[in-house]
């Protein structure tokens, strides 16, 4: 079955409750399922003032690990509109992955949490997006699958970018029931497709005469093309193996 990471940044606990709950959604269709944190940049002085909790008993990421999961679900809770740096340092690292294609033809969704309803949650997910872009990952949105998205009679994080929950500027409120469903319901959408794409592949590996005929997905070149002839590799005047010294030295790690 496919196997998918929910990778979250939680001060408070609220991005982490939903992370829970997107991950029944998800194991409710057969996926398996890890949950991760991204690594604090924080330091203990700073949390403290912050009024930050102990983190959660939840194992943190690494660049490397991504590279075992179908899938990934992404828990951001909301910094001045985007995404907290935390997020930002580890997906910065994640240079080496991208010169080789490692995460291309993989799927992302994202959920959120912000102090209001006002707060960013979809600029949160938008300003990610790019990071999902330039992997080559695929970004599946939420729609509207959950019809308490359309309720209006009470507060209801979330969007048609994905689950959400509203913390209050001093972080009393608690995600709601409505605001869980949500996130449940993420968990099982991402699951199916996930579980669909993963049926297809399998089907595609078995012909008739049983030679392997599995989609592979066309990773990335990171050589730029040249100007007008997007065929041809730019012409660099260096021997290979300063090419070669020179790409160690570039962000790819
Ligand atoms: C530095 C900072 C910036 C924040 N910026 C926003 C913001 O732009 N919009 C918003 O609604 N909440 C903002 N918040 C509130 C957080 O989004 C809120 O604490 C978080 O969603 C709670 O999630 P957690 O309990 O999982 O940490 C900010 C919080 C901090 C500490």
């Amino acid at each position: 079955m496919p196997k998918v990471f929910i990778i979250f940044y939680s001060l408070y606990y609220h991005v982490y409750t939903l992370a829970q709950h997107v991950q029944k959604g998800l194991e409710s269709q057969g996926i398996e399922v890890e949950l991760y944190q991204v690594p604090e940049t924080l330091d203990d002085a700073i949390l403290e003032k912050m009024h930050a909790p102990a983190k959660p008993d939840v194992p943190v990421i690494t660049v490397d690990k991504l590279k075992e999961a179908d899938g990934f679900l992404f828990g951001l809770p909301t910094r001045f509109g985007i995404f907290p740096s935390q997020f930002k340092s580890f997906l910065d690292a994640t240079g080496g992955l991208w010169s080789s294609g490692a995460l291309a033809g993989k799927f992302a969704g994202t959920f959120f949490s912000t102090a209001s309803q006002h707060g960013g949650q979809e600029t949160t997910a938008l300003t990610a997006v790019t990071y999902f872009a330039h992997h080559g990952i695929n970004y599946v949105p939420f729609g509207f699958a959950n019809a308490h998205l359309f309720d209006n009679s009470e507060v209801v994080g979330g969007s048609a970018y994905g689950a959400g929950t509203v913390a209050n500027g001093d972080g009393s409120r608690q995600p709601s029931q409505k605001e869980l469903e949500i996130a449940v319901t993420q968990g099982e959408n991402f699951g199916k497709l996930l579980v669909t794409f993963h049926r297809g592949q399998s089907k595609l590996a078995s012909t008739e005469n049983g030679a392997a005929k599995k989609q592979e997905i066309v990773k990335p070149d990171a050589t730029p093309a040249t100007n007008g002839d997007a065929s041809k590799k730019r012409e660099v005047k260096s021997t290979p193996k300063k090419q070669e010294e020179s790409k160690n030295k570039c962000f790819c790690m």
